[in-house]
């Protein structure tokens, strides 16, 4: 099997060179990337250098033994392919030293344990929501006191998870919007509050058991789909600007003080 770029360059997998170096640096390497399967299918994983020429490429097989001289698949790279990251980049400048694949971007001092002060936040507040909300569903279930669960769960809706929405807003979503490419994030993360919202006002009505722990779930899976937005997109992107994510943390807990 092997590899062949739109300008004519081509790699067997397994051939020799396995590391791109010095003598011919724009020489295509394939390298096994791991892998896996039984004795009726099999994939693997390759790892290639450098980034594809533009145009086609093509992976090609041939297995004489069944009598494939050559079996040929072209497929159009999808266009941020060509564009090069930091990582891969520093892989061409590593020379093939892998655990140089991606540069670490250093930050100020505290920038990263403001980030770690956020996530842990975030497990805090998911972690009481889980609890109230899984008071709310034993209840239900065993026929105890779900508005007392309800209670509960508007209470510390109230009290802890609606004002950290409107305090993020104000401040980490505020330096997110003005990101290039943050915008577009923070617009569906703000409509996200804005249905959490909406979904709290339907709580406090709701009377009949079973809608309240349908309502109770459909907060917590919300909000679990909206925490991942904040700790793996927004907080990532505001590391990347450079963001003073200690400043903005500390401008956070004071609002909450302060509402
Ligand atoms: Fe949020
Ligand atoms: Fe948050």
């Amino acid at each position: 099997m092997g590899l062949e770029f739109s300008d004519g360059r081509r790699a067997e997998i397994g051939a020799a060179r396995p590391y791109p170096d010095d003598s011919a640096p724009d020489a295509l390497v394939v390298m096994s990337a791991g892998g896996g399967g039984s004795d009726r299918s099999w994939h693997a994983r390759y790892w290639v250098y450098p980034l594809p020429a533009p145009g086609l490429v093509s992976f090609v097989a041939t297995w004489p033994k069944f009598g494939i001289t050559e079996a040929r698949v072209e497929i159009d790279p999808p266009p941020w392919i060509a564009i090069p990251s930091p990582c891969l980049l520093a892989v061409a400048a590593g020379r093939g030293r892998f655990e140089q694949k991606c540069p670490r971007r250093s930050h100020p001092a505290g920038v990263l344990d403001a980030v770690r002060s956020i996530r842990a936040h975030h497990a805090q507040l998911t972690s009481a929501l889980a609890d109230r909300v899984r008071s709310v569903r034993d209840a239900v279930r065993d026929g105890g006191d779900a508005h007392a669960a309800r209670r509960g769960l508007v209470a510390f809706l109230d009290d802890e998870l609606m004002p950290h929405a409107a305090a993020e807003e104000r401040t980490l979503y505020a330096a997110g919007r003005a990101a290039a490419d943050g915008r577009l994030l923070v617009e569906a993360m703000t409509e996200e509050h804005r249905v959490l919202a909406g979904q709290l006002a339907a709580l406090r009505k709701q009377r009949e058991p079973l809608n309240l722990a349908l309502s109770a779930a459909q907060i917590e899976s919300l909000f679990g789909v909206h925490l991942f937005k904040e700790n793996e997109l927004l907080l990532p992107l505001l590391l990347d600007t450079g963001a003073d994510l200690r400043t903005l943390l500390f401008d956070t807990h004071h609002l909450l003080e302060y509402q």
